[in-house]
């Protein structure tokens, strides 16, 4: 029984491993969460193997004299010392850690906000007055602390990338702060961690930490306008865009669609997932989330577009998908 147990506990930890994982760490924040965790379990086993050893012993000794005083001995030390000792060891390792998780950021700020249901990224570079803005991807350099504010719009969201950090809560109305200091370079995923709506459990968020010098390319790339379509199809898919009115929602820079309802797709081929990491970033997807987004993230405020003839859709992706 217990040999099986612990087998099973093996193949539940065993499957805590990957880019959405609270034991594979990525960055500082992470690490000390993790550590606590193994802390902690530590703390449980040994509380576990003393109440089980002493529950053992006495179904051995029950018929024997004087067992009363060894009794009372037992429950002294396994009931009050034992659980005192390791609770109040743990604990003071866990405020003595918490510090760490407050430092505040030293050089990049960015701001995420909760929308419904997706990510709203917007990036100042070198003080600029208006921000780059993106959409359900934040990017990261690794090896320095960035500073991450948070907002939400219309009701709560928590923001949480379990390889590189803890969660925090998005409120509307004001702004929460966290900093996250990713160490190694990789594709992590995260996830809205409260309650937000019919399509809470379809708002994920991919996180890119690069390479500082990388990352500045990056950013120097996404503050630039949207490129101009190439080939006749996706020049076609710039009108229909156009003139379908979704420039009603979304903002491509550098053409007349300035409305910030929706995501901003300024650089949407670009990015690494469609639908707050719902679908890869491909034509078949583009064209299936344009004509019953419905279908795929239930509630969502994007109207669909099936009424299009299939070409004009095409067309639509096209343009969407070549701006890198
Ligand atoms: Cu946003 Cu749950």
């Amino acid at each position: 029984m217990k040999i099986g147990i612990a087998l099973a506990l093996t193949v539940v930890l065993a499957s805590c491993e990957g880019r959405q994982s609270v034991l594979s760490p990525a960055g500082r924040d992470a690490e000390v969460l993790a550590n606590l965790f193994w802390w902690m379990l530590g703390g449980a086993v040994v509380l576990w193997l003393f109440v089980n050893g002493l529950m053992l012993y006495f179904s051995r000794i029950r018929r024997k004299r004087h067992s009363l005083r060894v009794a009372q001995w037992f429950i002294f030390m396994c009931g009050v010392v034992l659980p005192t000792t390791v609770l109040a060891g743990l604990l003071i390792f866990a405020l003595r850690e918490m510090p760490q998780q407050r430092e505040p950021g030293e050089g990049l700020t960015l701001r995420v906000t909760g929308e419904s249901w997706w990510w709203r990224v917007e990036y100042w570079p070198d003080g600029a007055d208006e921000p780059v803005t993106t959409a359900n991807e934040i990017r990261l350099p690794a090896g320095s602390r960035s500073e991450i504010e948070l907002a939400a719009n219309g009701v709560i969201h928590s923001f949480w990338i379990p390889a590189l950090g803890g969660k925090t809560d998005m409120i509307p109305g004001r702004v929460n702060r966290m900093s996250l200091e990713p160490t190694a370079p990789g594709t992590y995923r995260g996830q809205c961690a409260e309650f937000c709506g019919l399509s809470h459990a379809h708002m994920a968020l991919e996180a890119v930490v690069m390479a500082p010098e990388e990352f500045e390319r990056w950013l120097g790339a996404e503050a630039r306008d949207a490129r101009a379509p190439e080939g006749a199809e996706a020049k076609r898919g710039k009108q229909l865009f156009l003139s379908q009115g979704c420039g009603g929602c979304h903002t491509v820079r550098g053409t007349p669609a300035t409305a910030r309802v929706g995501p901003d797709l300024t650089h949407l081929g670009g990015r690494k997932s469609l639908a707050a990491g719902m679908l890869p970033m491909d034509r078949q997807s583009l064209v299936g989330w344009l004509s019953a987004p419905e279908s795929i993230k239930p509630g969502v405020n994007m109207p669909g577009y099936d009424h299009l003839p299939p070409a004009d859709l095409q067309a639509l992706a096209a343009y969407l998908e070549g701006l890198t």
